[in-house]
């Protein structure tokens, strides 16, 4: 699979995932359960994706490094994205389990730092992207 194939898959994933977190929150706002829960689940699937297109991309490419003009803004999108894309696996799997199990005074704790961690992910992996293709090496 090529670069750029690999690239607009994950970007895609990451993206449409990011929209699945809100429009899930939209729903649990508005009394949807069972439309939050789809949403939820959808939104982990396509991450899930992401993760095999953006690991099989990092392992068959060398990484590509900005070199334009904004490199401390770059750096800073870089490494917050990097630290807490980390940290979204482990809390979406605990936001999950929590949800699927009827834990809801737990879920309803963690939950809202999950979402705004992964919505915050979702767009910086695009502004990453958009840093790369105007600046890139
Ligand atoms: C990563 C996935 C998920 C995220 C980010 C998430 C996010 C949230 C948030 C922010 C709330 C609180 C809304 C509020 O304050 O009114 C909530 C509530 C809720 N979520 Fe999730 N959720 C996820 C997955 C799930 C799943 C898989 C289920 C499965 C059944 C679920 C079921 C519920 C229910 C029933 C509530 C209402 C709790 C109550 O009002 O007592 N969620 N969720």
């Amino acid at each position: 699979m090529s670069y750029e194939l690999l690239t607009i898959l994950s970007l895609v994933c990451i993206g449409a995932s990011g929209l699945l977190i809100l429009t899930g929150l939209f729903f649990i706002k508005t009394g949807r359960r069972e439309l939050h829960k789809k949403a939820m689940l959808s939104a982990s699937f396509l991450a899930l994706l992401f993760l095999v297109f953006y690991l099989t991309k990092y392992f068959m490419y060398p990484p590509k490094h900005y070199e334009g003009p904004y490199r401390g803004l770059y750096l800073f999108i870089m490494v917050s994205h990097s630290i807490l894309a980390t940290l979204n696996l482990p809390l979406a799997i605990v936001t999950v389990f929590l949800g699927l199990t009827d834990r809801l005074s737990k879920h309803r704790k963690i939950a809202p730092v999950t979402a705004l961690v992964w919505v915050y992910v979702a767009i910086t992996g695009w502004l990453i992207f958009g840093f790369l293709k105007l600046g890139g090496g």
